[in-house]
């Protein structure tokens, strides 16, 4: 039985990882430091602190805490200009049906979320009334593969993590999921997510008694 069901938000209900990609890759070159789409799986799901950490190590660059706090509000300040655009038609398909298929069961649901613009973000698609809970980067101290924002959410929702879905697309995110005990989906590639309880490419066509029906097969 599937008590509560909860979402990361960049890459699971909004593409907006592609602007996190473009903003950091415009930041690291700035610095002379240059990586691709491979090394940018890393960066998903992790702080924005994790994600300039790993990018300095790249080079195995040592910056003044200063200069990083810069770095981190250019970056954000990239970002901010890109997701100021988004709308509701922004949120991916088949994830409107889904949410709605869940709410129909009464289903409690959840965002997770690394990010500290998850608020904004959630504005701009006018998701506010559909999450019973929100727990976002600005309410944990330790980042994805750390499970506490998923615990946090279970906590508030009243729910068991054994019997709760974290859906992620994200490799930390996954393992966030698989060590706090939840039943973990990834969304995306089997490639990098294949340590998910359950794979899927996109909710298109998805229906939530599908889907509890394939993860209680595994
Ligand atoms: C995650 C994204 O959701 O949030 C990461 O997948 C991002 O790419 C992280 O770095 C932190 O986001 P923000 O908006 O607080 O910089
Ligand atoms: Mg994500």
């Amino acid at each position: 039985k599937v008590d509560a069901c909860i979402f990361d938000l960049d890459g699971v209900i909004v593409e907006t990882s592609d602007a996190h990609f473009k903003a950091w890759q415009r930041l690291a070159k700035s610095l002379g430091i240059s990586f691709g789409e491979e090394f940018n799986e890393q960066l998903k799901g992790v702080s924005r602190r994790k994600s300039i950490e790993k990018i300095l190590a790249l080079d195995d660059r040592e910056l003044p805490e200063e200069e990083i706090q810069q770095l981190m509000d250019k970056k954000n300040g990239w970002y901010q200009d890109a997701i100021a655009e988004l709308t509701p038609d922004d949120i991916l398909e088949g994830v409107p049906s889904f949410i709605e298929s869940l709410q129909g069961m009464n289903i409690p649901l959840g965002i997770g979320s690394s990010s500290k613009n998850a608020p904004y973000i959630i504005d701009y698609l006018q998701l506010n009334d559909t999450f019973e809970v929100i727990i976002d980067g600005t309410k944990v101290e330790n980042t994805k593969p750390d499970p506490e924002v998923f615990l946090k959410g279970v906590k508030a929702m009243n729910a068991d993590p054994s019997k709760t879905i974290v859906f992620e697309d994200a490799v930390s995110g996954v393992e966030a999921a698989n060590n706090g005990g939840f039943m973990s989906v990834g969304v995306g590639s089997e490639e990098y997510l294949g340590d998910a309880d359950l794979v899927v490419p996109n909710f298109i066509g998805l229906t939530p008694k599908e889907l509890f029906e394939k993860l209680s097969d595994e």
